[in-house]
């Protein structure tokens, strides 16, 4: 059960159109754009809420030189964080797609911005937070169910066997090994959990595409000696039952990774108990 403090909004889907109004605000220099013909402007549209005011969200439009920014969505962020209004706010530290912080939705899409792309010939960008997720402020959501929900899953090996004197790690051959693929490169940044339909129906119940790919992940090691009660423990109706192969984990899973098909294993596995 969410239980977000009242200074955390429940913003189901994006914005219902009548709360969302749209207004224009200063680009990083306005005398600047006197210089637009030798520019190359591009507007982006941020969506924009603070728990400490009395506005409506709103998608707030910004105004940016991309002559005098870096490639990525991220870096526009970060320029206009820095350039033009310092109160917006969002999740970066990596800059390389490895701490998964930057996830967002950026033109209907849930991705990393540091990984996507600014489309130059879009004459604007929309950049949202993750759908159907508790807004804190902008474009932070909070992500205390999705983590409590990966915890579930008991993400760490478990073995009923003592290491025999000497040995001093649980060892697997390469073989073994390769069945992590797919899964061990998960980076936890919520793009596919938040882009699942029956997630946004059951947050509290379903675990999720990642929570799930990391069940299956301790699933399949080689090394680990709880299989069985870990396919019982997410056995049922929800947990894992309200996957219906829908595929949008895996459409946006900026890692390449596909939670479905990891989801499918897991059933099939259940089915021989
Ligand atoms: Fe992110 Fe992909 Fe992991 Fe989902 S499976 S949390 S989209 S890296
Ligand atoms: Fe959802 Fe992915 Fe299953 S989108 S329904 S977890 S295949
Ligand atoms: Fe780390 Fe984007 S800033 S993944």
């Amino acid at each position: 059960m969410f239980t977000a403090a009242g200074a955390i909004a429940k913003r189901l889907g994006r914005p219902a159109a009548s709360a969302v109004s749209i207004r224009a605000s200063a680009t990083a220099s306005d005398s600047a754009l006197g210089q637009e013909k030798s520019s190359n402007i591009k507007e982006f549209s941020i969506y924009r809420w603070n728990p400490d005011g009395s506005s409506n969200p709103q998608q707030q439009v910004y105004k940016i030189d991309l002559n005098e920014c870096g490639p990525m969505v991220l870096d526009a962020l970060i320029k206009i964080k820095n350039e033009v209004d310092q109160g917006l706010t969002f999740r970066r530290s990596c800059r390389e797609g490895i701490c998964g912080s930057c996830a967002m939705n950026i033109n209907g899409k849930n991705g990393l911005a540091c990984l996507t792309k600014i489309e130059k010939d879009a004459a604007q960008t929309s950049v949202l937070p993750l759908p159907h997720m508790y807004v804190i402020k902008d474009l932070v959501v909070d992500l205390t169910n999705f983590y409590q929900q990966y915890k579930s899953v008991e993400p760490w090996l478990k073995t009923k066997t003592m290491l025999e004197a000497g040995q001093k790690e649980h060892l697997q051959s390469k073989k073994e090994r390769l069945k992590l693929d797919g899964m061990y490169e998960c980076i936890l940044c919520a793009c596919c959990t938040s882009s699942c339909p029956s997630y946004w129906w059951n947050p509290e119940k379903f675990l999720g595409p990642a929570a799930l790919l990391h069940a299956h992940r301790w699933i399949a090691d080689s090394r680990d000696e709880y299989t069985r009660e870990r396919l019982e423990a997410i056995a049922g109706d929800y947990k894992v039952g309200r996957c219906h192969t829908i595929r949008n984990c895996e459409n946006a899973c900026p890692k390449g990774l596909s939670p479905a098909n990891q989801i499918i294993k897991i059933k099939a596995l259940q089915n021989t108990l």
